[in-house]
C-alpha cells in the first residue's frame, strides 16, 4: 500500500491526486486529527509526531510513504529518511522544481507559520535556481476557513486579499500553495492575487514524481497494487473527516479511529 499521512484532513488533496494519477494502487491514509494543527507547533514536536505517524503507516503495511503535510515536509523529512528504510516522498521539492521551471523570476510562497518560518522553500530554491527571488507569507487563517467550508464567503476573499497584498506588491509571477488545504481556496487565491500569476499545487507534482518512480520500480509498483479498499484512519472523532472526505474525494469512505504513538 501507499501510505499517506497528514496532520488531519488536508492530505486528502494528495490522496485524491494519487487516485487520479495512479488508479489501481491501494492507499492507507492517516490523519492526525487529535494533534492537528501541526503548522503552529515547534519543529521538535512536529518531528516526533511525524515519526509516530510513519510508524503507524508501516504497521498497516505501507511500502512507500508520502508526506502530504507541508509542515512535516519542512521540518522532518530528512529525519524520516534516516529512520525508515522505504521510499519517502514529500511535497516541498516537487513544488520548488515546478515553480523554478515556470517562473519568470519572482515566486511567492504561502503556508503555515511553521512552514514559512522554517525557510525551507527559500533554501531549496536557492540551491536549484539562485536567481529566482522568493517572497513568503504565512496564512494561518486559511486552514480553519477551509475546514469550516467558508470557501465562498466574502470574508475569506477579504482575508486572502490582505494576506496576499505583500506578494502583489512584490509582483510575483508564480505562487506556491505551500499547505495541504490551500488548493481548495484556489479560486479565492486567484481572485486575490490576480489572473496572470501561475499557481503551483505541490500535490500534483509530488504524485507525478511518484508515478515516475513506480514506473522505474515495477516490483514496488506491484507491491502497492494489492487488492482491497483504501484504508483511512484518524486519531480522533471520525465524523467530520467522513463528511469532508465525501465532499473532497466525491465518494464515501470508511474511516477508522486509531492512534499513532
Ligand atoms: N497539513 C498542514 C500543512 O500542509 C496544514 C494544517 C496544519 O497546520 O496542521 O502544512
Amino acid at each position: 500500500m501507499i501510505g499517506v499521512f497528514d496532520s488531519g484532513l488536508g492530505g486528502l488533496t494528495v490522496a485524491s491526486e494519487i487516485f487520479r494519477q495512479l488508479p489501481g494502487r491501494r492507499v492507507v491514509y492517516f490523519g492526525d486529527i487529535a494533534r492537528t494543527p501541526y503548522g503552529t507547533k515547534s519543529r521538535d514536536l512536529v518531528r516526533r509526531y511525524a515519526q509516530q505517524d510513519a510508524e503507524f503507516l508501516l504497521s498497516k503495511g505501507a511500502k512507500i510513504i508520502v508526506v502530504a503535510c507541508n509542515t512535516v515536509s519542512a521540518h522532518g523529512v530528512e529525519m524520516l529518511r534516516q529512520n525508515f528504510d522505504i521510499p519517502i516522498f514529500e511535497v516541498v521539492m516537487p513544488a520548488v522544481r515546478r515553480a523554478a521551471s515556470v517562473t519568470r523570476g519572482r515566486v511567492g510562497v504561502i503556508g503555515t507559520r511553521g512552514t514559512i518560518s522554517s525557510g525551507i522553500y527559500e533554501r531549496k530554491m536557492l540551491q536549484l535556481s539562485p536567481q529566482v527571488r522568493i517572497n513568503s507569507v504565512a496564512c494561518p487563517l486559511f486552514v480553519p476557513l477551509v475546514e469550516e467550508g467558508w470557501i465562498g464567503h466574502s470574508e475569506t476573499l477579504s482575508i486572502a486579499k490582505e494576506y496576499l497584498h505583500p506578494l502583489r506588491l512584490a509582483r510575483i509571477d508564480t505562487l506556491i500553495l505551500g499547505c495541504t488545504h490551500y488548493p481548495f481556496l484556489r479560486s479565492v487565491i486567484r481572485q486575490a492575487i490576480g489572473g496572470q500569476v501561475k499557481l503551483v499545487d505541490p500535490a500534483q507534482d509530488t504524485v507525478a514524481e511518484l508515478v515516475d518512480y513506480l514506473a522505474h520500480n515495477p516490483g514496488l509498483d506491484a507491491a502497492v497494487r494489492t487488492p482491497g479498499q483504501h484504508e483511512f484512519y484518524v486519531s480522533d472523532r471520525t465524523e467530520h473527516f467522513v463528511e469532508m472526505a465525501k465532499e473532497w474525494l466525491g465518494t464515501e469512505v470508511v474511516v477508522q479511529a486509531a492512534t499513532a504513538g
